[in-house]
């Protein structure tokens, strides 16, 4: 989201939001938090980071722990890839990568094949979407090697898109975007549902597949929870508060136990318009009360696309709540393709990155949520009813009903998930919640008054059902100034991020309480770069640490997989976007090994292994974006318009389209 992140920054919106008060800071120094985090156990352990163990220790420590790790057995399985930039992938050697599903490709027998000068709303829809993100397997009769492919389409880059474009539309007041163009971006987001067949080291998609589905900002979705048919959720087009039309900003997501797919709509605050950007009195301001206060917390309207300046629901002048209509987690059955999606209230709206569940040992489903904006929570929600692994159609109605909360990061290491149930204390309408409706339509104002801690933009929350434990990747935020940092969030201007690792009190994802640690503190180890204050084991090598953890999977072995996405930083790092291997467990906990690498600008999201774990479906984003305007092809203006002059060999691959990737192994066997 680098490119949209930019302008939320310049935003007047986004800018009062960054400066809100926030939680009182401990205003402890990263000195007093190191050694109150890092305590006699961690010490025994060896398990500093370079900088922080070779200054407390010196290097005769280090080196010790060292060898202690490297004497350990690596559990991942494969020779690790050289970190480095440039315009193309990389992958473990031994492995085959190549492209299933690339932005533009049919779906459908009738879908026409993709022609970047052609685009249409009406081929698009029959088309795979942009900017692939989330993707989840679903085997056919448990097979690994048949299924179905569920992935998400966050956003547009439009000047990568659509080559009758000059520049960026977001940053230049959307001058040339036209309602032909709104629309085909809009045919663009939202998810893809398609069958897919290995052969050999391939797999292909079956286009004539009953399965095959296409979900967008178009889609008849319905909605449940407390936030069902309340008054914030009318509009002229819906006077029951039941009928939305469409999902959006679909990031990363998760799967249930009963096979269906969740669908996470992130940034939904940008879609929104107003004709008064440039007046003196924003739309919230007229709004006044507690809508007012929604808005300017969620950053409404964002102003990232034009799509309100041609479809009126999406100008808030004109529909004031159709903003509450987005920002929640969808459920999706993708073995129906005639099912009506749901949006599932209880789980709170705010800008949602994922969605992971876990059946917790009392047969709850536990679902676990991060809020990916700077300074924002982290959330779990837990069913009210149980699993029965023998009643599906009873199963989808799991996420209807259940308790959501915000956690608390304490500084002793134990965190507590605080309820957002209306009635409790502050939970009233002495603060602005005459309802539950109101408590999830604003879960982010009453995670405020509750005392949540402020996190480094949330995004992937983990179970690992193996460990037990939960990881949580906290991307960025380098607005953290220095006073402002806390236990959970220890350096300021954090540009590389962090993951913390959260274990459940007694192994009970539903319990009030739970220890936490810092897994790593990430970016560049070495002792010349020690004002990062990197943590990995010393174990790790100079390719294999990571800076702006983004999404995650655990494989069947129970071990950690992190997909990076630096934006720009890239250019700090020396290093593009990639996937890496991440040891949770043993004496090399916290040493990382990278597996693949992105082209440049791209950002990974996806990871997902088939259940055998013989394929690895990576999906690359947005190749071609995020300050690589100086290499050839890439981060301008889209070139299809030029085959024949200026870069004749690229006409389909200037800018690199989205796509998901397959990775297999070649002589066949289970990845790494
Ligand atoms: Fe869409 Fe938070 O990444
Ligand atoms: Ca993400
Ligand atoms: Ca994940």
């Amino acid at each position: 989201m680098t490119k949209k992140d930019e302008f939320f920054n310049r935003a007047a919106a986004a800018e009062a939001h960054d400066d809100m008060p926030r939680s009182p800071q401990s205003g402890e120094t990263i000195g007093d938090v190191i050694l109150k985090r890092f305590n006699r156990r961690d010490l025994m352990r060896g398990a500093f980071g370079v900088a922080a163990a070779t200054a407390l220790f010196g290097p005769a420590v280090l080196k010790a722990s060292a060898a202690r790790a490297g004497d350990a057995p690596d559990r991942f399985d494969f020779k690790e890839i050289e970190a480095g930039v440039d315009t193309t992938h990389h992958v473990a050697e031994g492995y085959w990568c190549k492209p299933l599903l690339r932005w533009g490709d049919p779906l459908f027998p009738d879908s026409p094949e993709f022609d970047p000068l052609k685009q249409t709303a009406a081929s698009q829809l029959k088309q795979f979407g942009y900017n692939n993100d989330y993707v989840a397997y679903f085997p056919i009769d448990g097979s690994s090697s048949h299924g179905l492919l569920c992935v998400n389409h966050e956003y547009t880059n439009e000047e990568l898109m659509f080559p009758v474009l000059k520049e960026r539309q977001d940053t230049t007041g959307f001058k040339e975007m036209t309602e032909e163009l709104v629309n085909i971006e809009m045919a663009a987001h939202g998810v893809t549902i398609v069958e897919i067949v290995r052969d050999g080291l391939e797999w292909h998609v079956v286009r004539d597949s009953p399965y095959n589905r296409r979900i967008s900002p178009l889609t008849p979705i319905g909605v449940d929870g407390p936030a069902a048919g309340d008054e914030r959720l009318k509009t002229k087009a819906d006077a029951v508060g039941r009928e939305i039309v469409g999902t959006l900003n679909n990031c990363a997501g998760g799967s249930t136990p009963w096979g269906t797919y969740l669908t996470a709509e992130e940034n939904f605050h940008a879609y929104f318009w107003t004709d008064q950007r440039d007046a003196e009195c924003k739309p919230a301001q007229n709004l006044g009360g507690e809508q007012a206060a929604s808005y300017a917390r969620y950053g409404v309207p964002g102003l990232w696309q034009a799509w309100g300046k041609f479809h009126e629901r999406f100008n808030v002048d004109k529909e004031p709540n159709e903003p509450n209509r987005f920002g929640w987690i969808v459920e999706i059955d993708p073995f129906d393709a005639t099912s009506v999606p749901v949006k599932h209230t209880a789980l709170g709206r705010f800008c949602h990155e994922g969605a992971e569940t876990v059946l917790n040992k009392d047969g709850r489903v536990v679902v676990y949520c991060g809020d990916d904006t700077r300074g924002e929570y982290v959330y779990r929600f837990v069913s009210e009813g149980r699993y029965d692994p023998g009643d599906r159609k009873a199963n989808m109605s799991l996420l209807s009903n259940g308790t959501l909360y915000v956690a608390r990061f304490d500084a002793d290491g134990t965190g507590r998930w605080l309820p957002l149930e209306f009635g409790a204390p502050f939970l009233t309408p002495e603060f602005g919640f005459r309802s539950q409706a109101d408590v999830v339509i604003d879960a982010r104002r009453a995670a405020d008054v509750l005392g949540a801690t402020r996190m480094d933009r949330p995004e992937d929350v983990q179970p690992n059902p193996v460990n037990g434990k939960v990881y949580i990747n906290l991307t960025n935020n380098d607005k953290r100034k220095a006073d402002q940092v806390d236990a959970a969030n220890p350096r300021p201007e954090n540009y590389f991020g962090h993951i913390i690792e959260l274990a459940p009190s007694g192994g009970d994802h539903a319990a009030d309480t739970f220890t936490w640690e810092i897994l790593v503190r990430c970016g560049n180890p070495h002792p010349l770069w020690s004002g990062v204050d990197a943590l990995w084991n010393p174990a790790t090598s100079d390719n294999g640490w990571f800076a702006c953890p983004d999404n995650s999977c655990v494989d069947d072995e129970g071990r950690l997989w992190v997909a990076t996405d630096q934006g720009d930083n890239w250019a700090r790092t020396g290093r593009a976007d990639g996937l890496y291997g991440l040891e949770t467990d043993g004496p090399r906990r916290r040493t990382s090994k990278m597996f693949f690498r992105v082209p440049v600008g791209a950002e990974l999201c996806g990871p997902c292994f088939t259940p055998d774990r013989e394929t690895l479906f990576l999906a690359v984003q947005h190749p071609g974006a995020d300050g690589t305007e100086s290499l050839y092809g890439f981060g301008q203006p889209s070139t299809y318009k030029k085959p024949a002059t200026r870069w004749p060999d690229f006409r389909e691959d200037r800018p690199p389209r989205p796509s998901v990737v397959t990775i297999t192994k070649i002589g066949g066997g289970k990845i790494a």
